[in-house]
C-alpha cells in the first residue's frame, strides 16, 4: 500500500468512526510533513497504525457488550411481560364470567398492550442478533401447504380488525420446502399484518407458487389498502424507518418489521421485493430457494 492510500484510508476510517474532536488529532499525526525524514515518517505512521488496531479492537469490544447488554435486557424484559400476559388473560377469563364487563374491557387493554410490548422487545432481539450476525437458522423439511393453513388462522383475526376480507390464492400440493420453518412464517405474517393495518374495508391475498424448476418458491401478499409513493417505497427496510413521520401515530408500529423479514430472507438465500402505487395498494413479496443450503441443525449465519 501506498503511503498515499495509507494516509486516505486511515483518514477515511477515522473520519466514519471517530468522534468530530479526534479528527484533527488524527488528521495531524497522518499527515505527511514537508522535509520529514522518511524513518521518521514511517515510525510515526507505524504508530498511528497501532493506535488504529487498538480503537478498532475497542470498538468491536464495545458493539460485543451492547449486544450483550441487548439481548439480557430483553430477557429481563420478557419474563415480567409474561407474567403481565398470561395473567391478565387468566383474569379476563375470570372477570368474563363473573359479568363484570366494565371491567373485562380493562383488563383486555392490559394483556393487548402486554402482547404488544412483547412485539416490540422480540422485535428488538431479533435486529440486535441480525447486526451482530448471530441469527441462527433451523434449517428443516415442512410441508408448504400446512404452514400456509396455520398462517391462514392467525392472518384471518388480524384482517377482522378493519373488516378486510382475506384471500388464499395457494394450489394445492405445493410439496415440500427446506428451510427455517419459524422465520417464513414469521415473514409471511410481517408482510400480513401490514396489510390488514394499512388496509380498510379492503382484500388482501395471500400468494404462493412454485417456480417450474421448482427451485423457487414465491409468496406474494397483496393488498388494496393507502400504498405508498416512489419516494416513500424508497425509505422502506430501514430501522425504525416509516413511510411517513405521522405512521405510527395513526397507526402504530415501530418500523422494524420490514428490516427484519428482509434479513431473514436474505440469510435464507432468497430476497424481498416490492410495488405499490399511493391510494391503490401494495404488493409484498418473498422468493426463498426451496432448499436453503445448510443441515438441519442449527447453525450461525
Ligand atoms: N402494506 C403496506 N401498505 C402501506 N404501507 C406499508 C405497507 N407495509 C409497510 N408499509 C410502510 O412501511 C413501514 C415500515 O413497515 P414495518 O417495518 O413493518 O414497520 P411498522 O409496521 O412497525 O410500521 C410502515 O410504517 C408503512 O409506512
Ligand atoms: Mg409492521
Amino acid at each position: 500500500m501506498s503511503l498515499g492510500t495509507f494516509y486516505l484510508r486511515g483518514f477515511l476510517i477515522f473520519t466514519r468512526y471517530s468522534g468530530p474532536y479526534e479528527i484533527q488529532g488524527w488528521r495531524e499525526a497522518l499527515m505527511v510533513k514537508r522535509n520529514e525524514n522518511p524513518q521518521e515518517l514511517i515510525q510515526r505512521l507505524q504508530k498511528a497504525k497501532e493506535r488504529l488496531t487498538r480503537k478498532v479492537a475497542k470498538m468491536q469490544h464495545a458493539s460485543e457488550r451492547k449486544d450483550t447488554y441487548i439481548s439480557s435486557m430483553t430477557h429481563e424484559l420478557r419474563t415480567p411481560l409474561n407474567a403481565i400476559i398470561g395473567y391478565s388473560e387468566m383474569l379476563q377469563e375470570e372477570v368474563t364470567e363473573s359479568g363484570n364487563l366494565d371491567w373485562s374491557e380493562d383488563v383486555r387493554k392490559i394483556h393487548v398492550a402486554g402482547v404488544h410490548l412483547l412485539g416490540v422487545v422480540n422485535n428488538i432481539l431479533d435486529l440486535s442478533k441480525i447486526e451482530a450476525g448471530k441469527t441462527s437458522i433451523f434449517v428443516e423439511p415442512f410441508d408448504i401447504n400446512v404452514m400456509l393453513d396455520d398462517i391462514k388462522d392467525i392472518a384471518s383475526t388480524l384482517m377482522e380488525k378493519k373488516s378486510n376480507t382475506f384471500v388464499m390464492d395457494v394450489p394445492a400440493k405445493l410439496g415440500t420446502m427446506v428451510s427455517d420453518l419459524t422465520k417464513v412464517r414469521q415473514s409471511l405474517l410481517n408482510f400480513l399484518s401490514n396489510a390488514a393495518k394499512f388496509t380498510e374495508n379492503g382484500t388482501i391475498t395471500l400468494c404462493c407458487r412454485r417456480s417450474q424448476d421448482k427451485e423457487w418458491v414465491h409468496f406474494d401478499v397483496k393488498d388494496n389498502g393507502i400504498g405508498m409513493t416512489p419516494g416513500q417505497i424508497k425509505l422502506l427496510f430501514r430501522p425504525f424507518q416509516q413511510a411517513e413521520a405521522s405512521t405510527s401515530k395513526k397507526f402504530g408500529g415501530t418500523g422494524l418489521g420490514l428490516t427484519i423479514t428482509k434479513k431473514f430472507c436474505e440469510i435464507l438465500g432468497g430476497g424481498v421485493s416490492v410495488q405499490s402505487e399511493s391510494g391503490k395498494g401494495s404488493t409484498f413479496a418473498i422468493k426463498l430457494p426451496a432448499e436453503t443450503q445448510g443441515t438441519d441443525t442449527a447453525q450461525a449465519s
